[in-house]
Parts: C-alpha cells; sequence; structure tokens
C-alpha cells in the first residue's frame, strides 16, 4: 500500500524497538486509508445506486405519460365509439321490431360491458397520469386517490390539510403525488388498516405531507430489498422520489401500532416563488 521513510539527524541503527513502533504505525496507518478507500467506494456505489433510481423514475413517468395518452386518445375513444354503436343497434332493434329476447339481452350486456371497460380505462388513466392534479392542484388530487382506492376496501379516510395554499413547482406535485400513491399502495397491500389520515400541511419553511394508518405496523430497521425482481425497493424508490426534489422522507412505524409517513420539502425547492 505504501512506504514510510524515516530519517534522523544524528546517525545511528533503529533498534528493535524503533521498528516495532515505525510497524505498528504503518500498520495503523495502512488500516486507516484502506478504510478511506473502502468508504469511498461505498459512497460513489451508493451515489450511482441513486442515480440509476433517478432515471427509473424518469423513465417511469415518461412511459406512464406515452400509455395514459394512448389509452386516452386510441383505446378510450375507439370503446366510446363502440358504446355508441351497440346503442344505436338496442334502438334499432326496438324500432324494426326484433322479438329475439336472447339477442336483445346479448345486445345489452355487451354494451354495458363495453360502458364498465371505459369506467375501467378512464381509472387507470388517471391513476397512470393524475388529471386532477393538472386541473385542480395537489389537494384534491391526493383526496380523490386515496377515497377512491381506500374506501372500497372499508378503510375510513380522513383529509385535513393547513397552509398549503402556495402554489408549488410541477415535479414537486407529481413527486408528491406518486409518493402518496405508493404509501396509499402499501397500506391497501400490507397495512390491514381501518383508519388512514391525510395531513398537508404548509408553512413559511416547507412542505409536510403525513399520512397515518391504524394497521399492523411493520419494523422499518429491517426494510430489504428482498428479491432480483424488484420487490420490496417501494420504500427506497419513494424516498429517492422525494430526494430528486430536495425533499426526504421519515417512516415511523413500529409491529402492532400502524405507521405513520411524513414527507418533506424545503419550501425553497418546492415553491414556484
Ligand atoms: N402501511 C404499512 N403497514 C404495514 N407494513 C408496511 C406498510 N408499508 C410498508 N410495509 C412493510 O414494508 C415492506 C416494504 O415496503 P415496500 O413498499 O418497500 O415494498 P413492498 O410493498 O413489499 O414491494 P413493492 O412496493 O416493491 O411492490 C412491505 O413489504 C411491508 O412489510
Ligand atoms: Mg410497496
Amino acid at each position: 500500500m505504501g512506504v514510510i521513510n524515516c530519517a534522523s539527524l544524528k546517525a545511528h541503527h533503529f533498534t528493535e524497538s524503533d521498528i516495532h513502533l515505525l510497524h505498528s504505525i504503518g500498520e495503523q496507518l495502512g488500516i486507516a486509508v484502506e478504510q478511506a478507500k473502502l468508504y469511498e467506494q461505498l459512497q460513489s456505489g451508493r451515489e450511482k445506486y441513486r442515480q440509476i433510481a433517478r432515471q427509473v423514475i424518469i423513465a417511469q413517468e415518461e412511459e406512464r405519460k406515452r400509455i395514459s395518452k394512448e389509452l386516452h386518445d386510441e383505446t378510450s375513444q375507439m370503446l366510446a365509439g363502440l358504446t355508441f354503436n351497440l346503442q344505436a343497434l338496442i334502438e334499432m332493434a326496438e324500432m324494426i321490431g326484433i322479438e329475439d329476447r336472447k339477442f336483445k339481452d346479448l345486445l345489452k350486456k355487451t354494451l354495458s360491458s363495453t360502458v364498465q371497460i371505459n369506467t375501467e380505462v378512464g381509472r387507470l388513466i388517471s391513476d397512470l397520469r393524475p388529471t386532477l392534479l393538472d386541473t385542480l392542484g395537489l389537494i384534491p388530487a391526493i383526496r380523490q386517490h386515496a377515497e377512491s382506492n381506500l374506501t372500497h376496501l372499508g378503510i375510513n379516510v380522513s383529509f385535513k390539510y393547513e397552509g398549503a395554499d402556495k402554489p408549488l413547482r410541477p415535479e414537486v406535485e407529481v413527486s408528491l403525488f406518486r409518493w402518496a400513491q405508493g404509501v396509499i399502495g402499501n397500506i391497501m397491500q400490507h397495512s390491514q388498516a381501518k383508519k388512514v389520515s391525510i395531513f398537508l400541511k404548509g408553512d413559511s419553511h416547507k412542505i409536510e405531507l403525513c399520512i397515518s394508518d391504524d394497521g399492523i405496523g411493520f419494523d422499518p430497521s429491517k426494510l430489504t430489498v428482498k428479491s432480483g425482481r424488484g420487490k420490496g425497493a417501494g420504500m427506497f424508490i419513494l424516498k429517492e422520489r422525494l430526494r430528486s426534489v430536495g425533499g426526504d422522507c421519515l417512516i415511523q412505524s413500529q409491529p402492532g401500532q400502524g405507521t405513520t409517513v411524513t414527507a418533506t420539502v424545503p419550501l425553497s425547492q418546492a415553491s414556484l416563488d
């Protein structure tokens, strides 16, 4: 790893104990240098991991935009056309006096399936691209997403906001919305909660979004990426999503004690002005 050069003003031999001492110093220095190198490697590995996570987030957002545009412009329009044609067919069948019950029932069934599929596609579009975020803003978008996903599972949602009326940068809004989607997804998947409360709070320094559930909880210190398929990376990606806009998040949970996760973005990073 390196060499120590020792010199003395007076000519003399190194004693056994000098050599021993120098040897110990050399060993200590070697360990310190090695540790510093390993630390550097670890830091740069972490930084690379973060960069990749950010790229994944950007790619995910782009892909979601593309799919939702296609679903909206193509699939949904075609389904609307199909619904219209089926309605016209049902009316025609009445007008020309078709009596066949089975035929008419089948037409009606096909119409109701088409309407149902189009509603489902509409839900997919709004999950992929929060249109409410574009039109009404962050608060109604989060509220609508929470209510439409949790209420039908019998989970009671309470929503509160305070001082969160400052206009935010669009990428901060998207990050907070996606973060909330991820947290709500975890509540649906893992929590077995009965009650969820969402609190969006803004002050002169920061914007804070806090989501609590009264479910089974877990031990956050045991969070690991469980498999090569990326399962269990949810929380990590959620944190990176906030970090990419200058924010961070905190997970507070204990088995049996419910879960509270809080996202914070400093106003200097979040605000438009
Ligand atoms: N609200 C919650 N209540 C109970 N446990 C939770 C909650 N949120 C997360 N967990 C626990 O934390 C783990 C990690 O969550 P994370 O979102 O990182 O991964 P995942 O949901 O298992 O997989 P992925 O999000 O990648 O599909 C979960 O597997 C679950 O055990
Ligand atoms: Mg998850």
